[in-house]
């Protein structure tokens, strides 16, 4: 909800309030308002009202998105009728604190509103993991960490602490969550994936609903965007590159978490980069118009990138052709982000040619228009600062520890390494134990993120002399000078250094950087037991190197709050986390997935505790054991053709427990009745012996509980007839 301050009521008070102390006549009766402004009407009515006042330069307007950066000055907001705003990563006010934020945003609004029919401009931002722009915003685990905590739950919740963060500061909108389906690693993007597979973004949308609220115009809700539409995590050749999937694939690992984005009502898309097939997603008609908008149904708006539009024909800026096919394709709001007045103009010389129907235009509009009604935008269009003082609150704070302890994911932990003892004298090393920046990764106060301490939090190292029992015995060098065998234990917290998009693509090697490999054999030449911390956006090529290290836990990108790291290090959390993605044996398995065979170092769902096994995962004693005894079919699986084409078909087996005990494993089991070879494999681990296939839970969807089913699919060439699958627990 925004601030208190009406729109027009500021105004008209003064006016009214003129005319009656001053003994003037009596005003003549106020014409009624028009009915776009009568909060009490429908949203589509209001919509309907307004779109029949608007001028063709209000509706292009409308379709309009700059940087605040890139206003020649700020009165254009009016004069060119300008709809949105944003702060692309980095651009902020000066100084940079939640209050300046505010003041920003309401300053834009009043002259967004001064225009004549006072349509009220949304404002953007990519809060990513928080409200990652501001300083002193709480900083969550970037999604991978997220995906590792498998706690949609706890991700709902985030949505909403973030959201609570961003009212306070006026904005109204964020380009929040990816639901990118990262399958290669080397893509610089692999931190803003909740995982490998289709269902875990899928499962993470609640962000939607704690960004959402119970309203768009619920105190603290704002809009959401289900990004990047479609394929973004599935290319080859690294970020924007070329997604190269037959539809059936497509379809199977990159649309279903925006399916249920939008069965979770997520108000806007944003449009891939990406190409499909060699064509760019900004000007892909069938698919943003055809499957988004008819197919999954969607109603929010579609907003292209960051520039998105100058990429269609390969070329520097962007033309009248460019503008035209990206609006024609279903794009309804253009992050220009830079030279509006040219966008505007191009626009409107095509409208005017007939090369965008009218009906294209207004489309966009009822878009857009619905969304800022039902934000209730035209009633309260000012910052509410009753959310401003909470922004980085303590409350906030301690779900992002939270978040990061979920999110640590143990991998290797022989001898009993870990947990640290209290009271154990703990030699600290690397370049990412002390530095907030580091920890936080991209798209944390800038763009590219940075080093040091670039917004308030607590580092790891902070963290572990916060938990320990005697501070002065966790010592700390950042290349471990001063070592020796007086320690109990070194704790070695390395990895990468921040980066967002294109610049964290790791075409080449994904090892350790020199200085950490240097650390760590200064630690590891003292004799003294090494306990690694990896704090990174991706899995790393340490498959030669984890030998020399006596555990290994892997941070990914916990944000301000490093505590959370240390409630695992000593043991006051046990580590629950499991891994999002399948861990490399080598850089040259890239990519690699679940199901797709190869060996990794770490499969997908790995995860161990200090009881050796993740704690969800022992025997429960409470619950009796099978009373069919082992292998007695206490699941189904219902196999389905899901389409075919020339070159083979894809299928789904949903595996059901049909017992009335939890399943903690499945296994369907078939003879293929002809030739059969499967190319790719999704949610369920495929092996084959003879004749035979089997496939396994995928680690996540292995548990099933009575009742409960999960479903696997497979592509393949050869017969599609519906074999007789046996399916048991395991
Ligand atoms: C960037 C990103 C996108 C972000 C947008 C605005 O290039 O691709 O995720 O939302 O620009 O900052």
């Amino acid at each position: 909800m925004r601030g208190r301050l009406r729109r027009l009521t500021a105004g008209a008070a003064v006016t009214v309030m003129a005319a009656c102390t001053l003994g003037a006549a009596p005003a003549a009766p106020a014409e009624a308002p028009p009915a776009y402004e009568d909060p009490a009407l429908p949203v589509d009515e209001r919509v309907e009202d307004l779109l029949s006042r608007m001028t063709l330069d209000d509706k292009i307007g409308q379709m309009t998105q700059v940087d605040r950066s890139a206003l020649r000055t700020q009165s254009d907001l009016a004069a060119y009728r300008i709809g949105s705003v944003l702060s692309g990563g980095g651009s902020a006010p000066s100084p940079n604190t939640p209050q300046a934020w505010a003041e920003m945003y309401d300053s834009f609004q009043r002259t967004a509103l001064s225009a004549p029919l006072g349509i009220p401009m949304i404002y953007g931002v990519d809060a990513v993991h928080g409200h990652n722009n501001v300083r002193g915003a709480t900083i969550f685990p970037h999604n991978i960490g997220l995906g590792a905590a498998r706690d949609p739950e706890l991700v709902e919740r985030i949505g909403r602490a973030t959201a609570e963060e961003v009212s306070g500061t006026g904005v109204d909108w964020t380009f929040a969550p990816c639901l990118c389906v990262a399958r290669n690693d080397r893509w610089g993007r692999t931190y803003e994936s909740f995982g490998e597979t289709p269902e875990l973004p899928g499962a993470m949308t609640t962000l939607i609903d704690g960004l959402q609220g119970a309203s768009l115009d619920a105190p603290g809700s704002i809009l959401a965007t289900a990004k990047h539409y479609i394929g973004d995590g599935g290319t080859t050749g690294g970020d924007q590159g070329d997604t190269e999937l037959s539809e059936a694939e497509l379809r199977a690992v990159h649309l279903p978490p925006f399916r249920e984005a939008v069965k979770r009502g997520v108000g806007s898309v944003m449009v891939s980069y990406s190409s499909w097939n060699g064509v760019k997603m900004h000007g892909h008609r069938y698919l943003i118009t055809d499957v988004l908008k008819g197919e999954l149904g969607f109603t929010g708006f579609v907003v292209s990138d960051w520039a998105g539009v100058d990429q269609l024909d390969g070329r520097e800026g962007f033309t009248a052709a460019e503008v035209r096919d990206a609006v024609n394709a279903g794009i309804d709001m253009v992050m220009v982000p830079h030279d509006y007045r040219r966008f505007i103009e191009l626009l409107r010389g095509e409208v005017r040619a007939g090369r965008v129907p009218m009906e294209r235009i207004d489309d966009a509009n009822r878009r857009i228009l619905a969304k800022k009604f039902e934000l209730g935008l035209f009633e309260n269009p000012y910052t509410d600062r009753s959310y401003t003082a909470g922004i980085g609150s303590d409350a906030h704070r301690r779900l992002a520890r939270e978040a990061v302890r979920k999110s640590q994911v143990l991998l290797k932990n022989s001898g009993g390494a870990l947990p640290l003892g209290k009271s154990a004298k703990v030699f600290v090393a690397g370049k990412n134990a002390d530095d907030i920046g580091h920890q936080s990764g991209g798209w944390t106060i800038t763009w590219q993120g940075g080093s040091g301490d670039i917004t308030p939090g607590t580092s790891i190292l902070e963290g572990m002399r916060s938990v320990a029992s005697d501070p002065s015995r966790v010592v700390y060098d950042r290349h471990g000078n001063g070592i020796d065998g007086s320690y109990d234990v070194a704790v070695a917290v390395v990895g990468e250094t921040p980066y967002a998009e294109m610049e964290g693509d790791r075409p080449g090697s994904m090892g350790l950087d020199q200085e950490d490999l240097d650390t760590l054999a200064r630690l590891k030449a003292s004799g003294v037991p090494v306990v690694v911390v990896l704090v990174s956006g991706r899995p790393l090529d340490i498959a030669a190197r984890i030998g020399d290290w006596d555990a290994l836990l892997a941070a990914w990108l916990p944000g301000t709050e490093g505590a959370g790291v240390a409630d695992v290090l000593y043991g006051d959390y046990a580590p629950t986390g499991r891994l999002p993605v399948t861990w490399m044996r080598s850089a040259s398995q890239q990519p690699i997935n679940d199901g797709d065979g190869k060996d990794a170092l770490f499969p997908f769902g790995h995860g161990l505790t200090y009881t050796g096994t993740a704690p969800d995962e022992p025997d429960d004693p409470d619950v009796p054991d099978d009373p069919d005894g082992p292998g007695h079919p206490v699941c189904t699986a219902d196999y389905r053709v899901v389409s075919q084409w020339s070159g083979g078909f894809q299928a789904e087996v949903t595996v059901r427990n049909t017992g009335d005990a939890p399943l903690d494993g499945w296994k369907a089991e078939w003879t293929p009745p002809g030739p059969l070879t499967v190319n790719s494999v999704w949610n369920g681990t495929l092996t084959r012996t003879g004749d035979t296939v089997s496939v396994t839970g995928a680690g996540w969807n292995a548990k099933l509980a009575p009742g409960a089913s999960a479903t696997f699919g497979f592509t393949a060439t050869g017969s599609p007839a519906v074999p007789a699958i046996t399916c048991t627990g395991v």
